[in-house]
C-alpha cells in the first residue's frame, strides 16, 4: 500500500529497509544526522547502523563514521552509536551519558562548538565533506519538497551539502507541523552575505518546505516513533528561588524603564532551572511576551497556553514525553504561535543583537569576576558542550547566567576563586543567579563584580573562603585590575579532585 506521506512517485520508489539504508553508509565516511534535543533524529537507520558495526567490530574490522548533527538526540542515534564505538569524530553538542563516557575515557574526538557556526563552516569547508545525509522529516510532497519534522537544526544545509540523501518519513510526527517551519535560503559566504531580513520574532522569511535534489535521495525509508526527550523535575526550592530572584529583576528593570513591559524576546537554555523560570512567567505580571530562543520547552508551552507568550521562534521542540504527547493531540491550537527555523537562523548572531534577546542559561561554575565555564567539569571532563549559549551571551540584550550555588550535595561551589574552564569571558555575562540571590554585573570593574557575586551568589558555607581568596588577592596580585594568585587559583578544584570535596 502506498504511504500517503511519501506523494512524489521517485522518492516512493526508493523506500527500503532502514537495514538497506543503512548498508549504503561506508565506514570512515562523515554522516550529517538531523535532530535537536530529542527532537527530530533518526530513529531508525541509526539504530541498524549500530548494529552493522557491532558485527564489524565483531569480525575484526572497525567501522566508525564521523558524526554531524543539529544537537542533541536522542538515545537510538548518539546512545546506539556510541554504545557499538561507531563514532570517531562527533559535533556539535551532546548530552548522551554514553558518548559523554567515550569523550572524557579520550575514545571519541569531539568538536564542541556555537551552534550559529556550524552550518556556515560546512560551507566555508573548514569541516570537509559530507558524505551522507540522514533527516527525519514528516513527509515527502508531489514536487519532491520536505516537510521538515519537530527539529530543523541543520537540515536544509545537510540536505545542500550531502553527496547522497537518506530520508526518514516518521508517521509519529503530527501531519499538522506542516507550514509550521520557515526554512531561509538566503544566506551566503562572504563576500555575498547580505542582512538577514528577519526584525521581529514572528517574522517569516523563507520557505515552509525543504529544497532537495531528487536525484540524491538513495533512500526512503518508513518509521512510526516517538521523540523521546528527558522528562523535567518538578522545580525544587533552589531553582523556585532562582526563579524568584529572576522575575523580581525583570520587573524592577520595567519600573527603572530598562526593559519594555512585554519584556524583550526570551531566550531560555536547556534544563530543569531554565524550564522552571518559564514556569514562573505564568504568574508574572507580562503579557504578550515573545520568544526567540532555541528549543520550546513545556514551560514555554505553558506560557502560550495561558496567552502570556504571543509567540515563540526556535529550531526545536524540546519537550517532555508528557508535553509532547500534549502538543501532537492539541497542535492546532499551537501550530500559529510557533515557528521552527533552521539553528543559523534561530542563533544567528546578528539576529539576536538586533531583536534584543534576554538570554537565560545554566553554568557549571562561575568565578569571582564573572567568566563562566559552562562545559568542563573539573576544567576537563566535558559535561554537554557550550550549545548556543554563547551564541546568545555574547550578542543578547542582557545575559543571564544561572545556577544552583552548589553541585553534588553541597561538595562543589558553583562560585569559585576562577573557573577552571572559560566559556563566557566576564564582558558576556551581565547578571549571575543563584538560589541565594542576584549579582548585576553591568557597569562594574572586575573588584566591584567581586564583591557583588561574593555577596549575592555564594552559598554561605564558602563565602569566607572566597572573601578570603579575594582580600589575599587584592593584597598580594602581581597587578590589581583582577587581582589574581595563580599558584592558588584552581587549588579548590585540586582540592576536590584530592578528596572529593571543595570544602577545607
Ligand atoms: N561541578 C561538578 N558538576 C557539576 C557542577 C559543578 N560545578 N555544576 C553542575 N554539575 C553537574 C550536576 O551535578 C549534574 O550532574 P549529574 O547529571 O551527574 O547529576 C550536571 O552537571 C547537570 O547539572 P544540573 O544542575 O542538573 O543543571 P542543568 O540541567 O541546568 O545543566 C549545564 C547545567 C551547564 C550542564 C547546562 O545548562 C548546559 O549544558 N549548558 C551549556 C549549553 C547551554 O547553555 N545551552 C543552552 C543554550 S540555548
Amino acid at each position: 500500500m502506498t504511504n500517503p506521506r511519501i506523494a512524489h512517485p521517485g522518492l516512493a520508489a526508493r523506500t527500503m529497509s532502514a537495514q538497506d539504508a543503512a548498508a549504503l553508509i561506508a565506514p570512515g565516511s562523515t554522516v550529517g544526522m538531523s535532530g535537536f534535543t530529542g527532537s527530530g533524529y533518526p530513529k531508525a537507520v541509526p539504530m541498524a547502523l549500530a548494529e552493522r558495526m557491532e558485527a564489524a567490530h565483531a569480525a575484526g574490522d572497525p567501522f566508525r563514521v564521523k558524526v554531524w548533527t543539529g544537537a542533541s538526540t536522542g538515545p537510538e542515534l548518539d546512545g546506539a552509536l556510541a554504545k557499538s564505538d561507531g563514532v570517531e569524530f562527533r559535533l556539535p553538542y551532546n548530552s548522551d551519558p554514553i558518548a559523554r563516557e567515550k569523550i572524557n575515557r579520550g575514545e571519541m574526538e569531539y568538536f564542541d562548538m556555537h551552534l550559529s557556526q556550524v552550518a556556515p563552516m560546512a560551507w566555508q569547508g573548514f569541516l570537509g565533506p559530507l558524505d551522507t545525509a540522514v533527516v527525519e522529516i514528516a513527509g515527502i510532497r508531489p514536487d519532491g519538497s520536505l516537510i521538515p519534522s519537530s527539529s530543523v537544526g541543520n537540515n536544509k544545509t545537510w540536505l545542500d551539502r550531502a553527496s547522497k540523501i537518506i530520508l526518514e518519513v516518521n508517521a509519529w510526527q503530527n501531519p499538522a507541523l506542516e507550514g509550521m517551519h520557515d526554512i531561509y535560503y538566503g544566506t551566503a559566504l562572504p563576500p555575498s552575505r547580505v542582512p538577514i531580513p528577519l526584525v521581529k520574532p514572528d517574522d517569516r522569511i523563507g520557505e515552509a518546505y525543504f529544497r532537495v535534489d531528487p536525484a540524491k535521495v538513495v533512500a526512503v525509508v518508513e518509521t512510526d516513533a516517538p521523540d523521546r526527550n528527558l522528562p523535567f523535575a518538578a522545580p525544587d526550592a533552589s531553582a523556585l528561588a532562582i526563579a524568584g530572584h529572576l522575575l523580581e529583576f525583570f520587573a524592577h528593570e520595567v519600573a527603572k524603564g530598562r526593559l519594555p513591559p512585554s519584556l524583550l524576546p526570551l531566550q531560555s537554555g536547556v534544563g530543569n532551572i531554565a524550564n522552571a523560570v518559564l514556569t514562573g512567567l505564568v504568574d508574572a505580571p507580562f503579557e504578550n511576551m515573545t520568544a526567540y530562543t532555541e528549543v520550546i520547552q513545556d514551560g514555554m508551552l505553558d506560557l502560550l497556553a495561558a496567552g502570556k507568550l504571543r509567540m515563540a521562534s526556535a529550531t526545536a521542540f524540546s519537550l517532555s514525553p508528557e508535553a509532547a504527547a500534549g502538543l501532537n493531540a492539541d497542535m492546532e491550537k499551537f501550530r500559529d504561535k510557533m515557528i521552527l527555523r533552521p539553528q543559523e537562523i534561530s542563533n544567528h548572531p546578528e539576529l539576536i543583537r538586533r531583536l534584543g534577546c534576554i538570554a537565560m542559561n545554566g553554568l557549571i561554575e562561575a568565578d569571582i569576576y564573572g567568566a563562566v565555564n559552562s562545559t568542563h567539569v573539573m576544567g576537563s571532563r566535558i559535561q554537554n558542550g557550550i550549545g548556543g549559549s554563547g551564541d546568545f551571551a555574547r550578542n543578547a540584550y542582557v545575559s543571564i547566567f544561572m545556577t544552583p550555588s552548589t553541585a553534588k550535595g553541597g561538595k562543589i561551589s558553583a562560585i569559585v576563586p576562577q573557573v577552571s574552564h572559560v566559556d563566557h569571558i566576564n564582558q558576556d555575562v551581565q547578571v549571575i543567579v543563584t538560589e541565594q540571590g542576584l549579582a548585576d554585573l553591568r557597569g562594574l570593574s572586575p573588584k566591584q563584580r567581586a564583591r557583588v557575586i561574593i555577596d549575592n551568589c555564594a552559598h554561605p558555607d564558602f563565602r569566607p573562603g572566597l572573601e578570603d581568596y579575594f582580600q589575599r588577592a587584592q593584597a598580594g596580585a602581581y597587578g590589581r585590575q583582577t587581582p589574581t594568585l595563580p599558584g592558588e587559583a584552581l587549588s579548590w578544584h585540586q582540592r576536590f579532585m584530592e578528596t572529593g570535596s571543595m570544602r577545607s
